[in-house]
């Protein structure tokens, strides 16, 4: 089989759907490839790559007669009336956006797959394109907040004076917020993310930010992985706290979503009105009407100083990087499009992602798939797992604890009192021992830490058992080694808190 690959006409389009790194992987499946002359230029792919990997370059005209065409953005009407003849195209579609456009490829045994339609399961993550596009757009969201942005966003001590970290606020923490985190935290902002999903509490505190809840207990995760409309209530509690935040941040990001739907309007005009001349918003849910009010499409709106930037571009401003995901994401698609690596495609509709992506077969419309339950299912097993452990491990420490009592209760009974007295300190040292050295943070674990933590204990076991004594000298020494000692190991965990503080956002 022939593969085409389409130059993209849209404009401002900078990425291409295949680099010359995938080439020879394709061709590897048994396909030739044919591409129009200068296709990557504009991603710094040039055509003796293309050629290099094994690529044809020639004229639109013959890669219309292709039997599979790549491309990325959703095609135009006049791409889908060129297409005829059991040809496949393989591109973003935005199927529930675009029913128009859909009715149009009603015809000649054509298919369409779309990229935006891969469903959310484990196995089809290597193909999710519109995961690794929105990847890309949540990093370079924060680079086009800082280039607006009149400072830069990590804090510093000068002899000049003091300057303070931004503070930024992502709402919506999927793909390309937790993406946003990273860059932002790697900039050296303090951030704070926001998300109707409780479960990427985890995910945002790991990168460095803080997660912001509300009081409603309600939980936006939905079986298809996606995210769900949220109650009036919800949206109102949620929209308090950020006007809250509005007053206190410099830099707003949203990446609130909710696929096939307008984006919730998340961020008021007197919201915008209430924070710092010379801050920023960026608007990722742009495309989809924004989750900001004075958002406008591809623009950079000024509203009394606070910039609102709305750009939907994000992915093609960082091109090659863009594009080499994209062209691996079709790969892996392809590869599973070609069961034999004959070069011929295989449409198996009882595959999930196959028949995910499909919204045209053979000429009809196959547009919405049934639906695959992914997150509901994985998150009660978490659930499960989480629910069952304090019960195992209660069941686990109640026999040992009884068998240890009923020892000493035994020992305490037969044993001289001498013997007791020795036994008693010994079991108060392994005691102290034990907390001392525990509770040290895990990631402090060192030998050194351990260590002295288990010399400050043992000092005072031994200043325990000598501060009954009537000798005065043996009291004041005694007394000084415990509250030496207690310093050593209180002041310890106070220090080593204050440190690990420091590598913390
Ligand atoms: P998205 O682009 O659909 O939405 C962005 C984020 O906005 C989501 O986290 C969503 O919970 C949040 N959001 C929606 N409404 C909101 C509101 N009113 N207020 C605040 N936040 C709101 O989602 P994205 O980034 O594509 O991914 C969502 C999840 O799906 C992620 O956890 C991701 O890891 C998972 N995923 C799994 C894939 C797979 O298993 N193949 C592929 C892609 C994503």
């Amino acid at each position: 089989m022939k593969i085409g690959v389409l130059k993209e006409i849209k404009d401002n389009e900078k990425r291409v759907a295949v680099t010359p790194g995938v080439i020879s992987k394709i061709k590897k499946l048994g396909y030739e490839i044919f591409l129009e002359h200068n296709l990557g230029i504009q991603a710094n792919f040039y055509n003796e790559q293309y050629v290099e990997s094994g690529a044809e370059i020639c004229s639109k005209e013959e890669i219309y007669k292709c039997d599979l065409l790549l491309k990325i953005n959703k095609p135009t009407h006049d791409e889908i009336n060129k297409l005829s003849n059991n040809q496949t195209l393989i591109s973003f579609f935005t199927p529930a956006l675009n029913p128009e456009l859909l009715k149009l490829c009603k015809k000649d045994n054509i298919n369409i797959m779309s990229m935006d339609s891969v469903p959310r399961i484990s196995r089809a993550q290597k193909m999710d394109a519109l995961s690794s596009m929105a990847n890309v757009a949540g990093s370079r969201a924060v680079i086009e907040a800082a280039h607006c942005f009149g400072r830069f966003f990590g804090g510093q001590i000068t002899a000049a004076g003091k300057i303070h970290p931004a503070k930024i606020l992502i709402i919506g923490a999927g793909v390309a917020g937790l993406s946003a985190i990273g860059t932002a935290s790697s900039l050296g902002a303090v951030v704070r993310a926001f998300d109707t999903r409780p479960e990427v509490k985890e995910q945002v505190e790991s990168l460095g930010a803080q997660f912001l809840t509300v009081s409603i207990d309600e939980d936006g995760s939905s079986k298809d992985g996606y995210a769900k409309v949220m109650s009036k209530e919800f949206i109102n509690a949620e929209m308090k706290l950020f006007k809250e935040q509005a007053e206190d941040v410099d830099v707003i990001i949203t990446t609130a979503l909710i696929p096939g739907k307008e984006a919730p309007k998340l961020i008021t005009r007197d919201m915008v009105e209430l924070m710092k001349p010379g801050s920023v918003i960026v608007d990722l849910a742009s495309q989809q009407g924004g989750n900001c009010e004075l958002c406008q499409q591809d623009q950079i709106v000024n509203h009394g100083g606070v910039k609102i930037i709305g750009f939907t571009d994000l992915p093609s401003r960082l091109p090659s990087q863009s594009s080499e995901l994209y062209a691996n994401n079709l790969f892996h698609i392809l590869d599973e499009l070609t069961p034999d690596k004959n070069g011929e495609i295989m449409i198996n509709m009882n595959d999930d992602v196959i028949r995910g992506m499909t919204i045209v077969r053979n000429g009809e419309i196959t547009y919405p798939p049934p639906k695959v339950e992914v997150s509901a299912a994985s998150k009660s097993k978490v659930e499960k797992k989480v629910i069952q452990k304090p019960s195992i491990e209660k069941k686990s420490s109640i026999i040992p604890g009884i068998l240890t009592l009923s020892l000493l209760f035994l020992v305490g009974a037969f044993a001289p009192a001498s013997f007791m007295n020795h036994f008693t300190v010994f079991v108060l040292s392994c005691f102290i021992g034990y907390m001392v050295i525990w509770n040290v943070t895990a990631s402090l674990h060192t030998p050194l830490m351990s260590v002295t933590n288990a010399v400050s204990s043992i000092i005072i076991i031994g200043a325990i058992t000598q501060i009954s004594t009537t000798d005065a000298l043996s009291l004041i020494l005694s007394g000084l080694a415990i509250f030496i000692a207690s310093i050593n190991i209180f002041g310890g965990f106070a220090v080593t808190k204050r440190m690990l503080g420091m590598f913390k956002k």
